[in-house]
């Protein structure tokens, strides 16, 4: 396999793209002149409305485990994994669900991949795998890899990591390492990430629950930034075998994000705590990338604040769709 830059998108296929972080990645694939999106999502926590309304995006309603026999047309794709059981709590409720999805879906979308000669497969992994918890320095990729993980999330998290560099060989794969994503595109719920959540209390007047003392930090990426450091996966040459982790090398403590949140809301609710939940070992999270800006010339562009501010007008924007979205889910 040859390590030429990919220049030209062509056709891609993006598993999970209706999902928060796939739908914004779509919509940057059809802005960078893709001729052909093939989004390949079973609905179970995407939504078709968050897919732009675009000729050259195809919507395939299927379980990403039936990739192999679905007949999709496809010469060398690029491909975008993002497909997943949505997160460590629905995880450790839901566990064969969980290996289903991110264990043989992982595996399916590797093998359709190297059947369609892809020109690279993009996965997406998670900064809660692979290190454990613990860490109080920043999170680097070369750290050696947890038998000690907390939920069967970042288990199988790590398995498609696993998957990936076994597959390497035939078909050349990158990991990326996301931390916490937040932005347009994903809505809350109660497996959903915090963001979300405290802006729909925030909207609707009720209190913001921190689960744990406020003290946590967390490192929180602008969706967009993230899916930047996407496409440089997807069609830098040296990107190829090896893992970025897609953060910000910033810390936010949850107390400040609640209080931001509130602000941001013009929100009277206040923060309420309750414990923390018993799988949440992480104090600190904080990604290092010093790899991924040198390797793709990654750049964080959006710092929190002014991405809670586009967040929250997206939240308003979409008011009807997300209250209703909220409604079906409990
Ligand atoms: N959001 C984050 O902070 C974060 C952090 C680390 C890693 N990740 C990873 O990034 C990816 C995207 O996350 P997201 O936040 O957009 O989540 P999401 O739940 O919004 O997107 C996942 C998409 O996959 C689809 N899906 C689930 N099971 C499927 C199946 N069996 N077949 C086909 N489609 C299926 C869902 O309908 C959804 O559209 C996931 O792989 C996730 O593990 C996300």
């Amino acid at each position: 396999m040859t390590r030429e830059k990919i220049e030209k998108l062509g056709t891609v296929l993006v598993t999970g793209g209706a999902g928060a972080i796939g739908s914004r990645l779509v919509r940057r694939l059809l802005a960078d002149g893709a001729e052909r999106v093939i989004v390949v999502d079973d609905l179970s926590s995407g939504y078709e409305w968050l897919l732009p309304a675009d000729h050259r995006v195809q919507l395939v309603k299927r379980d990403v485990c039936d990739l192999t026999s679905m007949n999709l047309e496809a010469d060398r794709p690029l491909v975008f994994h993002l497909a997943a059981f949505f997160a460590n709590q629905n995880s450790i409720e839901h566990p064969l669900d969980d290996m289903h999805t991110n264990g043989l879906g992982t595996l399916t979308a590797l093998l359709w991949a190297r059947d369609h000669q892809a020109r690279r497969v993009v996965y997406a992994s998670a900064g809660c795998s692979i290190a454990g918890h613990g860490i109080d320095a920043p999170i680097r990729e070369d750290m050696p890899v947890s038998l000690n993980l907390d939920t069967p999330y970042q288990i199988t998290k790590a398995l498609g990591e696993f998957y990936c560099n076994y597959f390497d060989a035939d078909v050349p794969t990158v990991r990326c390492r996301f931390f916490n994503s937040y932005g347009p595109g994903e809505l809350p719920g109660p497996y959903r990430n915090v963001i979300p959540n405290f802006i729909w209390r925030a909207l609707t007047g009720e209190p913001l629950v921190i689960t744990g003392t406020g003290d946590e930090t967390r490192d929180f990426i602008y969706v967009d930034d993230l899916v930047e450091g996407l496409m440089k996966a997807a069609t830098v040459s040296a990107a190829r075998g090896e893992a970025f982790n897609l953060g910000t090398g910033i810390q936010t403590r949850v107390q400040e994000l609640a209080e931001m949140v509130i602000k941001a809301c013009h929100s009277p609710s206040g923060i309420e705590y309750a414990p923390r939940r018993l799988w949440d070992k992480s104090l600190r999270r904080e990604a290092d990338i010093q790899k991924a800006r040198k390797a793709l010339d990654f750049q964080v562009t959006v710092g929190v604040p002014e991405g809670l501010e586009r967040t929250v007008a997206w939240h308003k924007e979409n008011r009807v769709k997300i209250e209703s979205a909220v409604r079906c889910a409990s």
